[in-house]
């Protein structure tokens, strides 16, 4: 080979290198970026589906399964109907034993006999109103006689209101506080008390997605339910060092009799009537399987609604600046419609 002629390679050599690299770090850009493409494209499916937070959906199919909570006692208020009472026949499958509260002692037994047909549970019946505190004390004392511990209390009593803010009456603001919050909290607090004693446990509350944002023509209830948050997020510093965990799960609409049990702008007025939205809700089985998810798994907080909400609340959490200005901007009635689908 001649002098020039291996100069001729070297050169055809280093052009073919280089023109590789280029092609090589091309070709990985290229494939970097699709698979970003890809990605996104796949998690907009997965959240344009969702309806939980994407935490709670995690825990749904790779976290613990409802039957890690077998053999565990957990009383459940406001069980003998809605989400408490899909949510016992959720935990009915899984061998716990049960106890039903709330005022209606045959809708309670109603409940009972049902969770007895889906699984070898031990339930019991123990009629409470929540806003009398001696009848909490009672009721508490008797689960204790009858199984030594409470492992869970899942806090779910409650009503929600339909009323101007500025045309409530006093007592109609005391009456929604008093069930949703303080009562809530004596009762959890009880409870909590015993849980320190035996050095763990395990207390749930219904929150709602209205403690996380505001809701036209619930503001009493929208501020029971994030009075909540500021309670438990305080309380946690507490038990800090126990085995305690609190938990905040906040549905959206979900099918059930609230809207017609809600209070009014008068004490004593119930709203009544048919809620004319309920197609458009969260299915009360969907809602009580993603609450039990959420306890068998110690979510500290859950959100489970279907879109658009979710998307509402992500932006409320993380962009509060544009929620300000979508609430100050959307008119009570576009935002009705958003929860519902329609104007309600
Ligand atoms: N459904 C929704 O769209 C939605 C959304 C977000 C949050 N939540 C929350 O979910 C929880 C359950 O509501 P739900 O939707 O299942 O409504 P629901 O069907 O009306 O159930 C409410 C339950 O609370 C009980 N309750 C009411 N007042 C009580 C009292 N003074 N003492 C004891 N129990 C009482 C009721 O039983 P008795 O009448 O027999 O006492 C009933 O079992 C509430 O905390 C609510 O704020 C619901």
């Amino acid at each position: 080979m001649t002098p020039g002629e291996i100069d001729q390679t070297v050169a055809c050599f280093l052009t073919f290198t280089k023109l590789s690299k280029f092609k090589f770090t091309h070709t990985i850009k290229e494939m970097l970026f699709l698979l970003f493409l890809a990605g996104f494209i796949a998690f907009l499916a997965v959240f344009l589906f969702a309806d939980a937070d994407l935490l709670t959906l995690y825990y749904e199919r790779f976290g613990l399964k409802a039957d890690s909570l077998r053999g565990k006692v957990i009383w459940i208020t406001g069980a003998s109907s809605g989400i408490g009472e899909y949510t016992a026949y959720e935990l009915s499958k899984v061998n716990c034993s049960l106890i039903l509260s709330a005022r209606r002692k045959s809708e309670l037994e109603r409940v009972a006999s049902k969770c007895r047909t889906l699984g070898p549970v031990d339930v019991v019946v123990l009629p409470l109103d929540v806003t009398d505190a001696t009848s909490q004390k009672n009721c508490f004392d008797k689960i204790i006689e009858q199984f030594g511990r409470i492992d869970v209390l899942y806090n779910n009593a409650g009503r929600s209101q339909q009323a101007d803010a500025l045309k409530t009456e006093l007592k109609a603001d005391h009456d929604i506080f008093d069930i949703n919050f303080i009562y809530c909290i004596s009762l959890a607090k009880i409870v909590l008390n015993h849980m320190k004693e035996i050095g763990s446990g395990q207390v749930a509350f219904t929150s709602s997605i209205a403690g996380k944002l505001g809701s036209p023509r619930q503001a009493m209830y929208c501020a029971t339910k994030h009075a909540l948050h500021g309670w438990v997020a305080a309380t946690r510093f507490e038990l800090g060092e126990t085995d305690i965990i609190l938990q905040l799960l906040c549905p959206g609409p979900v099918v059930s009799d609230i809207r017609k049990c809600s209070f009014t702008e008068v004490s004593g007025k119930e709203f009544g009537g048919e809620d004319p939205n309920a197609k458009k809700k969260m299915s009360t089985e969907r809602c009580a399987k993603l609450m039990v998810v959420a306890v068998a798994n110690k979510i500290g907080e859950s959100w489970i609604t279907k879109q658009p909400i979710l998307l509402v609340t992500y932006i409320g959490q993380y962009i509060p600046v544009l929620f300000a200005w979508m609430a100050r901007t959307l008119s009570g009635k576009v935002v009705q419609r958003l929860r519902y689908g329609k104007k309600d």
